[in-house]
């Protein structure tokens, strides 16, 4: 049931503050000492000590839910003190890559059926590890057959291009990077100012929503280009792979995500004045080097579009020259869910604009059960 949405990606998009306000009920508990809250995964709890306790932490996955995984690896690495690895499943079980029984791998799929990402489970629990899921799917093969996990109940998500399941699976980790982290005193501050940011994400993702109509402008805009590149780094890096997926699975126009500190090792070279540009530079440890980066398209003639923190314009939009897109603020680690959520609107008005089916794009399925 679509209700007042023509599209259920449309309605996806829309009803993301009420999906992650259900991905974190009941988890975000009052704690023992500490005056604030903390985080309860009750799928986890049992197993921390043992996760605590691994040497590696390996994220696996396919598509969106990889970049989920991404966009995750910064805050896990932050909290847990663990290394943290990212594999696409097909590529860990075509090298056969290594896994031990001291590592912690943990299984994101959306579905729970992804075949790539079972080939890689079957494969990871015969080596041994400690096997972790995070899926949408309660009774899925991905839930049933992990050693513990964590439902995302983000609800039913029909449109084949992820959306609210992609910033609910960031949640959840965000979460599970908090319940890892939770015994060390010394990240307590910055473990609560991540739980204060959990509890009013929902209301900043309302926020940022009211861009529908300034993004379907800018869909106006960019409805007859051939390519879009996505500039991102830091926290932001999976947030360039994603909107660059979002638009070409469903807009079928090529883009391609790209790290920003990479842009000298390459893709300077397709800068000119013709090709649009997104450049993520929102506020976080990685700014001014975006604000560099900013400054060397816009050398180069770019035509950059640049997405800000409130306020920003001025820093960023090099003399007025270029289009900005301004985001509400919030803890540096949760960023990627508002910053998606206009790229994920701009691939759905480009695709709409652009003629083509929203909800069923040319030769893909939503969950993809064969290799
Ligand atoms: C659970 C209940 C929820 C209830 C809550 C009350 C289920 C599915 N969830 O939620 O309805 O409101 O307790 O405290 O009954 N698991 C895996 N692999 C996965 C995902 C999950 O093994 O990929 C396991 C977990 O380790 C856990 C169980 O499935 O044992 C349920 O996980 P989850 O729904 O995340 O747990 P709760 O949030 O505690």
């Amino acid at each position: 049931n679509k209700g007042k949405y023509e599209h259920y990606m449309q309605k996806e998009i829309h009803e993301q503050p009420e999906s992650l306000r259900t991905t974190m009920r009941g988890r975000l508990i009052r704690g023992g000492s500490s005056k604030g809250k903390t985080v309860l995964l009750g799928g986890l709890k049992d197993h921390l000590k043992t996760i605590r306790r691994s040497r590696r932490i390996v994220f696996i996955g396919c598509g969106t839910s990889y970049n989920a995984a991404l966009a995750s690896r910064p805050i896990v690495e932050e909290l847990s003190g663990i290394p943290v690895t990212l594999e696409i499943a097909s590529d860990l079980v075509d090298r056969q890559g290594p896994i031990y029984r001291e590592d912690t791998a943990i299984f994101v799929s959306q579905s729970g059926e992804t075949a790539d990402t079972l080939l890689a489970l079957d494969y990871a629990l015969e080596n041994g590890a400690l096997c972790v899921g995070i899926t949408n799917t309660v009774g899925s093969a991905i839930a049933r057959n992990t050693h513990c996990g964590v439902h995302i109940n983000a609800g039913c998500e029909i449109g084949v291009a992820s959306t609210k399941a992609y910033t609910s699976q960031i949640v959840v980790m965000a979460m599970v990077a908090l319940a890892i982290g939770a015994d060390t005193i010394s990240n307590q501050g910055r473990r609560e100012a991540i739980v204060d940011g959990l509890i009013d994400l929902p209301n900043k993702v309302k926020e940022v929503l009211k861009l529908d109509e300034e993004m379907n402008d800018l869909a106006k805009q960019l409805i007859s280009e051939q390519s879009l590149l996505v500039f991102g780094r830091g926290y932001n890096y999976a947030t360039a792979l994603e909107g660059a997926l979002k638009v070409k699975e469903v807009s079928l126009m090529h883009s391609e995500g790209i790290l920003a500190g990479e842009m000298k090792h390459g893709p300077l070279a397709l800068v000119d004045e013709n090709l649009p540009i997104f450049v993520i530079a929102t506020r976080d440890a990685c700014f001014s080097k975006q604000q560099s980066v900013i400054q060397q398209l816009h050398a180069r003639k770019g035509r950059l579009i640049v997405m800000c923190t409130e306020g920003d314009v001025a820093s960023v939009s090099v003399g007025g020259s270029c289009r900005v897109v301004e985001v509400p603020r919030v803890e540096d680690c949760l960023q990627p869910v508002i910053n998606i959520v206009p790229l994920q609107l701009l691939a759905y008005h480009l695709t709409v604009l652009r003629g083509y089916n929203v909800d069923q794009p040319r030769n893909l399925a939503k969950s993809v059960t064969t290799q």
